[in-house]
């Protein structure tokens, strides 16, 4: 069989493993999608076929090509100020709430893909938190993804990528580097250093203990079922601190999940 050719019977196979790793639920009509970005790892590893290709990850025992496997079969898309009235929330809310606290405050940006919604948060915070910088602040920011991980270590964006952070704010929190023959844009060390970036899988053990007083998971939980939805949403609930926002995207919604949170406004649930 040609490379270009994916039976129904391999697809079967693709499918049952980034479930089983990932959670990531690929319904059926998902073949084309999923052939162009599976051709990308043949192409690389200059491999014929697709049942070359499960051989080479049979094969695979240091777990490398299941890596890379996960980074081209995951959807990144991001960008900066997204969804933007989760920020305004967080400006109205959630920051007036928590101006008056003098304890730590803890967020999680879980499936923060290549950093954008991790950046918009802090520049947020910056923007709206009196006296940020005498605050213990601290954002956790975890995917699955390697490939974007090590994207939004750089904190390096292009100029098409910044275009949705009004100019103040992009002069403000950025500087622009060159890097090669590329102009980019890089976040300033200030915005970084309350940034910790981390390979999280979902679907796994989570290290960290919370409590959190925010947990974004925006336009995550698409990708999985209703069961796997339903065990993540619980697992936030015991994450969040008493009266911490859980945030989804706004094309989610946890109605069907039967959970426990207080609705709050779209896409915004309390614990
Ligand atoms: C579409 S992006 C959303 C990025 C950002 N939250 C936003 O709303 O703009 C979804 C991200 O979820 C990550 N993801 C998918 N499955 C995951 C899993 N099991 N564990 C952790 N991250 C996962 C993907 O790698 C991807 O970067």
């Amino acid at each position: 069989m040609k490379s270009s050719e994916l039976s129904s019977e391999q697809f079967e196979i693709f499918k049952r493993m980034i479930y089983d790793m990932a959670g990531i639920h690929m319904y059926d009509g998902k073949e084309v999608l999923v052939k162009a970005r599976l051709a990308k790892r043949l192409r690389a590893l200059n491999l014929d076929s697709f049942d070359e290709y499960l051989e080479y990850l049979g094969q695979d025992s240091s777990g490398d090509e299941i890596t890379q496997m996960i980074n081209v079969l995951t959807t990144n898309k991001t960008n900066f100020f997204r969804e933007n009235k989760h920020f305004e929330f967080i400006r109205d809310r959630l920051l007036r709430e928590l101006q008056s606290e003098r304890r730590p405050l803890r967020f999680w940006s879980a499936g923060c893909s290549s950093g954008e919604e991790p950046f918009t948060l802090a520049i947020t915070l910056f923007e709206h938190l009196p006296e940020i910088h005498n605050r213990d602040i601290k954002i956790l920011a975890t995917d699955i993804s390697t490939k974007v991980l090590d994207k939004a270590r750089t904190g390096r964006y292009t100029r098409e990528s910044v275009n949705d952070i009004p100019s103040a704010l992009l002069n403000k929190y950025f500087s622009r580097t060159r890097v090669g023959d590329k102009d980019l844009y890089e976040v300033k060390e200030m915005i970084r250093r309350v940034i910790k970036f981390a390979r999280l899988n979902l679907m796994g053990p989570w290290p960290m203990k919370g409590p959190f007083d925010l947990i974004m998971c925006r336009n995550v939980m698409i990708y999985f079922d209703r069961d796997v939805q339903k065990t993540l949403v619980m697992r936030y609930w015991d994450l969040l601190r008493p009266g911490g926002y859980l945030l989804v995207g706004h094309s989610e919604s946890l109605m069907f999940v039967g959970q426990k949170f207080r609705y709050i406004e779209p896409a915004v649930y309390q614990k």
